[in-house]
């Protein structure tokens, strides 16, 4: 199979994003619908994983239908069904791969099971141009993961470094919290950012020289400790009915403090890594990857070319799941029926 007009349907749902999108040829989108839930998660100030299943349930089959209905195509043109089996909540998989399982049976096609950082590096598939040429380096950070990892070819990944603590994006979801911002926490902190001074606040930046691993809960904490300090100086807070809230002046130089903090660690130990590494490109993908900031950071300072997904593709889609699903089908691997959800499957 090496036809560009073979389709995959891929189906994601490991965590509050119920999504199905058709990919012609591993790189061309016909369709991408994204059910998002977190208008639902927002009053909760996070992903309620009780709550997040129960909304696949109800949106899985009418997101699945969309799909097909927008790339208009039939069951009988599809060449595969590629679902993400971790990692993420076991109940949102769950959803997810029962139904790619039971529409791949029903309709005689191979089931391709694919890691969730996968659908985030395929998305460099997706952008127009040349495919990557391995081997390259991809750096994913989403809600859950900070990865550094080599693709060395499809399928085939080491990883050089992961979060030991919090995610990327949890930090920011964590600080958007603090800083009253709600949920999800990026594009509220890069928007406050904007107007804020990222050297106001000296926070930590945690190198753990000699690795490619990272840790972005020290830095939270020093975020929580600096409101704590500050809060006895006058106007730094306001009491409102919802109570203690960090005025807008500083919470726009807190926003841009941290997330200079978290743009300098990744900008760094990704330009260490593609000067260490004979890479072609760096693949940026992930909800955090979506960070103006960190995009700019990142071009700036690395010799190689970034390929960096438009932010739709960077956060939770189904069209990296179908892309990474062909090409794992060009090599010839398709998953067994007893293909199981692996909450904490790691890349590499
Ligand atoms: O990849 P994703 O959609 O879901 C997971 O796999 O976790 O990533 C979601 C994460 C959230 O933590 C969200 O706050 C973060 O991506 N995010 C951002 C931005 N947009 C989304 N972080 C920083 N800046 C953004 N613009
Ligand atoms: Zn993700």
């Amino acid at each position: 199979m090496n036809d560009h007009d073979t389709l995959i349907l891929g189906i994601e749902t490991s965590c509050d994003e119920t999504a199905a999108a058709v990919v012609a040829g591993g790189r061309r989108i016909l369709s991408n619908v994204v059910a998002s839930q977190v208008d639902i998660h927002k009053r909760f100030g996070g992903v309620v994983p009780e709550v997040a299943s129960r909304q696949h349930i109800l949106a899985i089959v009418p997101v699945v239908n969309q799909a097909l209905a927008d790339a208009d195509v039939t069951w009988k043109d599809l060449a595969g069904v590629a679902v993400t089996y971790g990692p993420g909540l076991v109940g949102s998989l769950l959803v997810g791969l029962n139904m790619a399982k039971s529409l791949a049976f029903a309709h005689g096609l191979p089931l391709i099971g694919v890691n969730h950082l996968e659908g985030h590096l395929y998305a460099a598939w997706l952008l127009d141009g040349d495919a990557p040429t391995f081997p390259l380096l991809g750096l994913v950070v989403s809600g859950a993961h900070s990865t550094l990892v080599m693709m060395t070819g499809h399928g085939q990944y080491q990883a050089l470094g992961r979060t030991i603590d919090d995610a990327a994006g949890e930090a920011f979801d964590k600080v958007a919290r603090l800083l009253g911002l709600g949920y999800p926490g990026g594009p509220v902190i890069q928007k406050a950012a904007e107007s804020g001074n990222p050297s106001a606040y000296p926070l930590p930046r945690a190198w753990l020289r000699g690795t490619y691993d990272f840790s972005f809960s020290g830095l939270k904490t020093a975020v929580l400790r600096t409101i704590e300090e500050k809060s006895s100086v006058p106007g730094f807070t306001t009491v409102t009915p919802q109570g203690t809230v960090v005025n807008p002046a500083y919470v726009a130089d807190l926003a841009a403090s941290f997330q200079q903090a978290v743009v300098d660690v990744l900008v760094e130990k990704t330009r260490q890594a593609s000067l260490e590494f004979p890479v072609t490109a760096i693949i940026l993908g992930g909800g955090v990857a979506a960070n103006t900031a960190l995009r700019q950071g990142l071009k700036a300072a690395l010799k190689l070319p970034l390929l960096v997904p438009p932010p739709a593709l960077c956060t939770d889609n189904a069209a990296g799941i179908a892309s990474a699903g062909h090409f794992h089908l060009l090599n010839g691997e398709r998953s067994g029926w007893d293909l199981d959800v692996k909450p904490t499957a790691r890349l590499g």
